[in-house]
């Protein structure tokens, strides 16, 4: 037994294949190039090459020429390299010194003034196109939009007071839209790349940001300065209408919320009413358990929630999605489709399991501990905040 395991132990080792050098060089750009390839995408939708409207077109008239032009000028720097490198390599067995040199006046004029020269083009048509970029239109439609943790509110201001949307931002067709970009925590980046650049999102400040689009459809977006647990789930949707249909979703936004009959939705409003309300504002009314009709109170947040604001859900079901964005509220976030509610109810039974937030810290849904025909019964009356 000893012997047998000792001759075992002493058997000479396996020998694994040794990959050779190139080999393994090509296997890592193989890699690389993967790697580098999955971020390029034809139709993604937060493509800046599909810029849409005047302003992002601006970005794109800037933009793209700089990268041919850069595209061009680093292959030839990289091209040159690469051929010292190979043409000058140190030979075995060649141990001379090669030939110094030192100073060539038209080649050092040549390599400041053609760089000069570029980037003072360069700077020109970048200093213009920002300046273009961020001038005010003559009387654009103002929207005040507010980062918090980790979600979006739009306020819309002049004739639209008193419209308020949470991540999906609705707008007309062919219109000049001001956002007017703040933060009510953590600084947040606002960034719609079809339709402009990014701003941050500051306590304390306003920033503007101007955008049209031309043509109906979603836009997505998604902050992008890093702002806690959540920052992930923190996207946004530019919703673009024809300027009939905009009309449409505008008179509808401007109602209140009639208070719902259907007897669960009675039921589910009451509940509402004791454990939502606290913070999230319905503009309307509801019957009460004594069958008197009473109006939501407005809210004060400010007890429970760091921002002091949730979601106003007075038009709940004219939105596409929920949870800033991590859930399709309807099917394909689209608000005409069916209610998607495997995934609300969910949310409503524990919202935490469903997207990183911090309750105990007053930021985001705390679990409310809902029985299922609790949840039936909220999901009953949400249905009816069209
Ligand atoms: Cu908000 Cu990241």
């Amino acid at each position: 037994m000893t012997s047998g395991f000792r001759a075992r132990r002493h058997a000479a080792p396996t020998i694994e294949p040794v990959r050779s050098r190139p080999r393994r060089v090509a296997v890592a750009g193989v890699a690389l190039l993967g790697l580098v390839l999955a971020g390029c995408a034809n139709k993604g939708p937060e493509s800046t090459f599909r810029p849409e409207g005047k302003y992002a077109q601006k970005i794109d008239n800037l933009a793209r020429p700089w990268f041919y032009i850069a595209g061009v000028v680093g292959l030839l720097v990289f091209g040159v390299v690469v051929y010292i490198i190979f043409k000058y390599r140190a030979r075995a067995g060649d141990e001379r010194v090669p030939r110094q040199l030192h100073g060539n006046t038209p080649l050092e004029i040549m390599w400041t003034a053609a760089p000069a020269v570029l980037l003072t083009v360069m700077a020109y048509f970048t200093v213009t196109t920002v300046i273009s970029v961020n001038k005010t239109a003559k009387s654009p439609m103002v929207i005040e939009v507010y980062g918090q943790q980790w979600w979006w509110e739009y306020d819309y201001t002049g004739p639209y007071a008193g419209i308020v949307t949470a991540t999906d931002l609705v707008i007309p067709a062919k219109t000049e839209i001001q956002l007017k970009i703040s933060s009510r925590d953590v600084v947040h980046s606002y960034w719609l790349p079809r339709l402009n650049g990014k701003r941050d999102a500051v306590p304390g400040r306003t920033q503007p940001m101007n955008i049209e689009a031309d043509t109906p459809g979603v836009y997505m977006g998604q902050c992008t300065e890093f702002c806690g647990l959540s920052h992930a789930n923190m996207r946004e949707r530019v919703i673009v209408l024809s300027e009939a249909d905009f009309a449409t979703w505008a008179a509808n936004q401007l109602k209140p919320a009639a208070a719902p009959t259907d007897a669960a939705a009675v039921r589910g409003a009451q509940s509402f009413a004791q454990r939502c309300s606290s913070c999230h504002q319905i503009n309307g009314s509801y019957v009460d358990a004594a069958g008197k009709t009473v109006q939501f109170a407005p809210v004060d947040a400010s007890v429970s929630l760091v921002s002091g604001v949730a979601p106003n859900l007075t038009h709940l079901m004219s939105r596409g999605v929920f949870a800033g964005g991590t859930y399709d509220l309807h099917v394909d976030g689209d608000p005409a489709k069916p209610l998607n509610r495997p995934d609300l109810e969910a949310w409503l039974r524990n919202p935490s399991s469903r997207k990183p937030m911090a309750p105990d810290e007053r930021r985001g849904m705390p679990n409310l501990g809902l029985t299922e025909s609790q949840i039936d019964d909220l999901i009953a009356y949400l249905s009816t905040l069209k």
